[in-house]
């Protein structure tokens, strides 16, 4: 079957046609407008920009996506779209788009959880990856940790508290002067510091696989505010490998008890903080160490994408998934559940 899918629900718009046959998933188009470049101008994204920006983006990218896949309306089976979490007016954009689409085609559709679908992303590089497994989702919105039971079936038994890790990042990067989303680039200013130059604290979470970014964020923010009160010389590689050192330090430490718990065998690390080197390389570590099959996505994956909703749409369809046109967004949902 092929399956068209939009997603919306932040700074990113994306159209995707997927085609699954026999087990076999395969994109056949996965077209998408970043509007990174507007909300750099003000530091982090605005919702009623983003929102506008999806707008003006979601026609073209959909007949791009056509001309790309080299299919017709006529040959599309389902239409897939993000309806949880996200921006509340991002999100409306793609449902309503998606809704209209679906209507006008007399075609099924299939309301698909953003979190969900990060993970789904996997599927289609791993193609015999099957649940049961478990996954870590690393975003600008959510860091999770999920007993994934079947490929429709979540249990969320970690979240963090407040800060997302992706968040963190940002908002570090922002202090240091880098442009939105700075992740990327204190990923590389990162490779070329001491991690341990600097102790900057995680928060301990006792027996909780939760996670708690905004006090690390804040240690981080004071030291450079002091360091620049005093007029010394900040090292900022230094800075960017020991906060990636203390955000690993958290990952590691709540993965290790996952294991313990649930002892797992496969796991996922997905969403666009898993485009991370230096967390790919501590998981992967991890992985190593306990003899766990690690499924990355690659780079292009890991940020929003359509394809990872098509992917997601797919099992939801199979699970007999379905929306009429009364489906609407839900900005906040609790993890992938
Ligand atoms: O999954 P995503 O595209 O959007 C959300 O669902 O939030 O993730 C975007 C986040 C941003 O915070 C961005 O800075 C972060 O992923 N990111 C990175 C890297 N690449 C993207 N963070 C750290 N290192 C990277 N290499
Ligand atoms: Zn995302």
């Amino acid at each position: 079957m092929l399956i068209l899918s939009f997603e919306s629900s932040c700074d990113e718009t994306s159209v995707a046609i997927a085609s699954f046959h026999n087990g076999e998933k395969k994109v056949l188009a996965n077209k998408t407008a970043t509007q990174i470049a507007i909300h750099a101008l003000y530091g982090g994204v605005v919702p009623e920009i983003a929102g506008r920006a999806h707008i003006e983006a979601i026609s073209a990218l959909t007949y791009a996506a056509f001309d790309e896949a080299g299919v017709s309306v006529s040959d599309i089976d389902a239409v897939a779209v993000t309806s949880e979490p996200g921006l509340i007016g991002a999100l409306l954009v793609a449902v309503n788009y998606a809704k209209s689409f679906a209507l006008a085609h007399d075609l099924p559709l299939i309301p698909v959880n953003h979190i969900r679908a990060h993970i789904a992303a996997v599927y289609y590089e791993y193609p015999d990856l099957k649940a049961p497994f478990f996954a870590m989702v690393a975003s600008g919105g959510h860091t999770s940790l999920i007993d994934v039971k079947s490929p429709t079936e979540f249990i969320t038994v970690g979240r963090t508290r407040d800060d997302a890790i992706g968040e963190a990042f940002d908002k570090v990067a922002r202090v240091l002067g880098m442009p939105y989303p700075g992740g990327a680039e204190m990923d590389r200013l990162a490779g070329q510091g001491n991690p341990k130059a600097i102790r900057f604290p995680t928060a301990a979470m006792q027996d909780s696989l939760d996670f708690s970014f905004s006090g690390l964020k804040t240690a981080v923010i004071n030291y450079i505010n002091t360091a620049r009160q005093k007029g010394e010389e900040l090292v900022l590689s230094d800075i960017a490998a020991s906060f990636t050192e203390a955000v690993l330090h958290a990952v590691i430490t709540n993965l290790e008890k996952a294991k313990a718990r649930y002892d797992f065998d496969t796991m996922v690390l997905a969403g666009g903080v898993a485009a991370n080197s230096h967390l790919r390389r501590a998981v992967a570590e991890f992985c190593q160490k306990h003899k766990i099959r690690l499924c990355l996505p690659s780079l292009s994956y890991c940020g929003d994408n359509g394809a990872m909703i098509a992917a997601q749409g797919y099992y939801e369809f199979l699970a007999g998934k379905r929306a009429d046109s009364s489906l609407n967004a839900r900005p906040t949902v609790k993890g992938a559940n």
